[in-house]
């Protein structure tokens, strides 16, 4: 043979309190759910784990719609979904443009022939409903693609109203919440929202590779009546029925991995039993108080309004003369915690630590921000 077998040898891996913008650290549940046996994507025990799954998502959207289930892979692969089923070539999606997301969907719509406007502002502020308004009355875009909460700027966006002034226009609302779900309030049906999805790896504290999406009524007969082919992984007439949505169809689409439908499943198990009002106050609660204790340090908030601060993920601006990668090694390998440096907008200007799922508790945000006070003094001192 030509090609001689690799040596793969194992190594250790060190684990860290992961309080970057996701992923987080696990819930103990959910990594156990994840040994749970492999089995058959035809069997009773699937379809029944996939019920499951269903009414969790409705619960977390907060939506009594039919046409919601989860897509095999990461966040991404629901951003892909949503814009590919809704929004076909030559139709036109207005981005609200504020961070990474909002140009991965444009990198997304591109690929589809979609006609794209972009409006931009600054990546440290949130869009206003009147700003918003004018642009779907001037450009009457099939949709509207927004991100709810940001994990590159670190904000959160107002949504409560879009969706009527969307559809005033004939305008569809599709939403990013992949940082914001299960950490921020969110409701779809009250709020509009025709589409939306979201992941596991952030305040779900479960593990990337699936990600809920939700359809509103409105958006299903779009769909039905679309004329343009989706990608055949992502087509969610296929999806649903893969999924059950309208009856017991139990059609063969994929195989979808079996550890991660038993995290997800446990991931919204998890906070069905806390439940999302309680889920919401800890997670406003927990970054209060790191926001307290972090304004005691020289550190600078990205996002200079409270109101539009993320409660998942916080961007933080060092003072002159620190390097970002410098503060988060020191904080990683002396304080066993891993920070993100900013991303997109924020690279350069800005550490961002996300305290959400499993993390999102007092001692996490007074550990945090123990190693960042450590690290502004050790890092200043050996740098004189
Ligand atoms: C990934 O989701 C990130 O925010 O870096």
């Amino acid at each position: 043979m030509s090609i001689p077998p690799p040596n793969i040898v194992d190594f250790e891996i060190k684990e860290t309190l992961l309080c970057g913008p996701g992923p987080c650290n696990l819930w103990p549940s959910v990594r156990e759910a994840l040994t749970k046996p492999i089995i058959s994507p035809l069997c009773d025990e699937y379809f029944k784990a996939l019920d499951d799954i269903r009414t969790g998502i409705k619960y977390v959207f907060q939506t009594k719609s039919n046409l919601v289930l989860a897509i095999s892979g990461s966040g991404h692969s629901g951003m892909e979904t949503v814009i590919t089923n809704l929004v076909g070539p030559e139709e036109t999606l207005l981005i609200a443009n504020r961070g990474i997301w909002d140009e991965r969907a444009y990198n997304v719509a591109t690929r589809y022939g979609i006609k794209i406007i972009v409006h931009r502002i600054a990546h440290n502020t949130t869009f206003t409903l009147e700003e918003l308004e004018r642009q779907i009355e001037v450009y009457r875009p099939t949709a509207l693609f927004i991100t709810h909460g940001d994990s590159s700027t670190g904000t959160v966006q107002k949504l409560e109203g879009l969706g009527d002034i969307c559809h005033k226009y004939g305008t569809l609302l599709l939403v990013d919440t992949v940082v914001s779900l299960g950490g921020v309030p969110f409701f779809m049906d009250a709020w509009g929202v025709d589409a939306v999805y979201s992941s596991t790896q952030k305040a779900l504290s479960g593990p990337a590779g699936i990600s809920p999406v939700a359809f509103s009524a409105r958006a299903a007969e779009k769909i039905k009546n679309s004329k343009h082919k989706t990608p055949f992984y992502f087509d969610i007439t296929l999806l649903a029925e893969q999924w059950n949505c309208y009856g017991n169809t139990r059609y063969y689409h994929h195989t979808l991995s079996p550890p991660l439908v038993w995290a997800l499943r446990e991931c919204l198990r998890q906070l069905s039993i806390e439940t999302l009002e309680k889920s919401w106050e800890r997670h406003a609660k927990t970054t209060r108080h790191f926001h307290e204790r972090v304004q005691r340090l020289p550190l600078e908030f990205f996002v200079p309004n409270p109101e539009h601060r993320l409660a998942t993920v916080t961007t933080l601006a060092l003072p002159k003369g620190y390097n970002y990668d410098d503060v988060i090694k020191y904080v990683e390998e002396k304080h066993k915690i891993t920070i993100f440096p900013g991303r997109g907008p924020t690279a350069d200007k800005s550490l961002r630590i996300g305290i959400m799922g499993v993390n999102s508790t007092g001692a996490v945000a007074d550990a945090l921000a123990d190693a960042l006070a450590d690290a502004l003094q050790a890092l200043v001192k050996s740098s004189l």
